[in-house]
Formats: structure tokens, sequence, C-alpha cells
């Protein structure tokens, strides 16, 4: 009787030591992120370059359309520069990764699927995800922030864009991008 007794209480020891601990280890958990967080609303502007002649392509086309004005069916990776000013020799901010994709029929229409990745100042090493439809002929398009890691974390918000130069034989583009994001 006192054996089993004994028993019991060495178990429920065990149980509370258990539970101590696993309330100690919820409580004292590094955090993933403040806790304190505050909502900021970010403008972001630069170009955007793509490189598809020369010796140094940026974009590379990895189908080919089915035609040649909407560009439809056509895939292409890109790591476009994304630069400060309009000029490609204009300082570089970060980087425009991903790909975009000729998928309408009606008219030029990409979709974009792309991580800005920028790599000066205080967003260097965040990134903003773009998901959204580019109809390239329109004179200013808006596409959807998706998402953001780093300091773009939560990030929601919209790019509106606007051709800045685009020459048709080459295929290279220089497009201005503002971006506005909330984040925290
Ligand atoms: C599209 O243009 C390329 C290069 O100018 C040409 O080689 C190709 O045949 C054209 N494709 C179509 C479907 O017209
Ligand atoms: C960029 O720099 C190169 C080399 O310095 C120069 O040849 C070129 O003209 C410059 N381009 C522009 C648009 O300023
Ligand atoms: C950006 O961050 C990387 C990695 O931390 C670092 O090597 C690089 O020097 C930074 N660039 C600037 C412009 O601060
Ligand atoms: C970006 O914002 C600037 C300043 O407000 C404006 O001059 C420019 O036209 C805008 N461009 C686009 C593509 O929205």
């Amino acid at each position: 009787m006192a054996k089993s007794l004994f028993v019991l209480l060495l178990l429920f020891l065990l149980l509370l030591n258990v539970d101590c601990k696993l309330a100690t280890a919820i409580k004292t958990s590094p955090r993933p992120f403040k806790t304190h967080l505050t909502q900021k609303l970010s403008h972001l502007h630069f170009y955007y370059q793509e490189v598809v002649s020369g010796p140094k392509p940026t974009a590379i086309p990895v189908t080919k359309p089915l035609d040649n004005t909407t560009l439809f069916g056509m895939i292409t990776v890109i790591d476009n520069r994304l630069t400060q000013g309009p000029s490609p020799n204009s300082t570089e901010l970060g980087r425009a990764q991903g790909m975009h994709a000729g998928s309408a029929q009606g008219e030029a229409g990409l979709l974009m699927a792309m991580n800005l990745y920028f790599t000066e100042g205080k967003y260097n090493g965040s990134v903003l995800t773009i998901l959204g439809r580019n109809p390239v002929m329109h004179p200013v398009r808006e596409m959807p922030v998706v998402g953001g890691s780093g300091l773009f974390r939560f990030a929601t918000g919209f790019a509106l864009v606007k051709t800045y130069f685009f020459d048709s034989e080459k295929g290279d583009a220089v497009v201005e991008y503002n971006v506005t994001v909330m984040h925290y």
C-alpha cells in the first residue's frame, strides 16, 4: 500500500515537473518577431531594367511565343536589376528575380511572378513578392504585392508601373515602379 502510494506520488511529481518545464518553455521561447507591432506604410520608387539583348542579358525567354504581338506562351526567367534612376548605369537597389509569362490572347498581357530582392540601405536582404497581371501596352499597370520577408514581413500593397523605355526589336525595357506597401 505504502509502496503504491509512493509510486503515485512520484508519478504526480514527475508530471508536475514536465508541466512546469513546458510552461517555462512556452514563456521563455524566443519570439519570432516583436510583440508590439506597429504598421508602417512605405513608398518605394525605382526602375526595372529588363535586358534581353547583348552579351549580358538578365531576362531569358525560355519558350517561343505563339504570337509576337501578344507574346502568348512566352515564359521568360528574369534576374533584372532594380536601379535608382532610369539609366542602366544608375545605382543598383536590388533585383527582380522570378519570371513572367505571356498569358493573354487578346493583348500583350503578362503574368508577373517575382521577388523584388533589395540589396541597398535599410531594406538590404528584404524581399517583396509580386504576383499580378501586367498588360504591358497599357500606360499604367497595377500589380499586387502579396507578401514579403525581412523588414517586409506581413507585406501587402500594390505596384503602379509605367514603361519608361521599350525597344520592340530587342525586347529591352526600362519600367518605372512605384510600390506602396503596408508592413510591420
Ligand atoms: C516572331 O519573331 C521572331 C523574331 O523576329 C521570328 O523569328 C518568329 O518567326 C516570329 N514568330 C511568329 C509566330 O511570327
Ligand atoms: C553607362 O556606362 C558605360 C561605361 O561607363 C557608358 O559607355 C554608357 O554610355 C553609359 N550609359 C548611359 C546610359 O549613361
Ligand atoms: C547587404 O547585406 C549583405 C549581407 O549581410 C552584405 O554583405 C552587404 O555588404 C550589404 N550591402 C549593403 C550595401 O549594405
Ligand atoms: C510615381 O510617383 C511619382 C511621384 O509621385 C510620379 O511622378 C510618377 O508618375 C509615378 N509613376 C508611376 C508609374 O506611378
